[in-house]
């Protein structure tokens, strides 16, 4: 491991400890969420649960979803239904990364920033944590560097290495699966 990645590790535990860790109420609600839905036995009931009880998706857009991965990511109920898949991988969290970066993109308040790459690094990029994604060295050099100074696009690199890593990955099984086979038949069935 790295020194200085030790280093901001360390300092980020540490402010934990300290209980300077504001966390707002979705935060808390999506963790609370990740926890529940890790319990081994639960998630095929709750795949079908989230997955019916999203927005549902028209034929079209469920259809769509197959051309290509862009197309299932600028879907709302696609992104959804991907998610519900990666829960059954063990890798929902690279969506929820990459989900965070989205937000973190749109965010403009300074300080409110700086406290949600705070968070996002916390939760996905600290070896410490539970949700560590896959990132190779050179893009964590980038992180760290950019850390001194943090932006909403402190995690670009990153996310977008984590977009083609799903991309390349569990995409083309998602796609396979008999989750996304399913659901194309039921919003077929339900649009006769
Ligand atoms: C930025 O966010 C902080 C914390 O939520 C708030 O106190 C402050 O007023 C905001 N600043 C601006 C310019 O909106
Ligand atoms: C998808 O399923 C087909 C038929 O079962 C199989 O031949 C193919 O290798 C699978 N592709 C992927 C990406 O899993």
């Amino acid at each position: 491991m790295q020194v200085h990645q030790e280093a901001a590790a360390s300092v980020l535990q540490a402010r934990h400890r300290m209980g300077n860790n504001p966390t707002n109420a979705s935060n808390a609600c999506c963790f609370c969420w990740c926890c529940c839905c890790s319990c081994s036995w639960g998630f095929a009931l709750l795949y079908k649960v989230v997955c019916s009880s999203h927005p549902k998706p028209t034929p079209e857009d469920a259809r769509s979803w197959s051309v290509s991965f862009e197309k299932l990511m600028k879907s709302a109920s696609g992104r959804s239904c991907f998610r519900q898949y990666l829960r059954t991988e063990f890798s929902e969290e690279n969506m929820m990364f990459w989900l965070a970066c989205e937000e973190l993109k749109k965010e403009t308040n300074k300080t409110v920033v700086e406290e949600k790459v705070r968070q996002i690094y916390e939760d996905f990029i600290s070896i410490l944590s539970p949700k560590e994604v896959s990132l190779d060295s050179r893009v964590r050099d980038v992180i760290n560097r950019n850390m001194l100074e943090p932006t909403s696009h402190t995690f670009d690199d990153a996310q977008q290495q984590i977009y083609t890593l799903m991309q390349r990955d569990s995409y083309p099984r998602f796609i396979n699966s008999t989750e996304y086979t399913d659901l194309l038949k039921r919003s077929r069935a339900s649009k006769d």
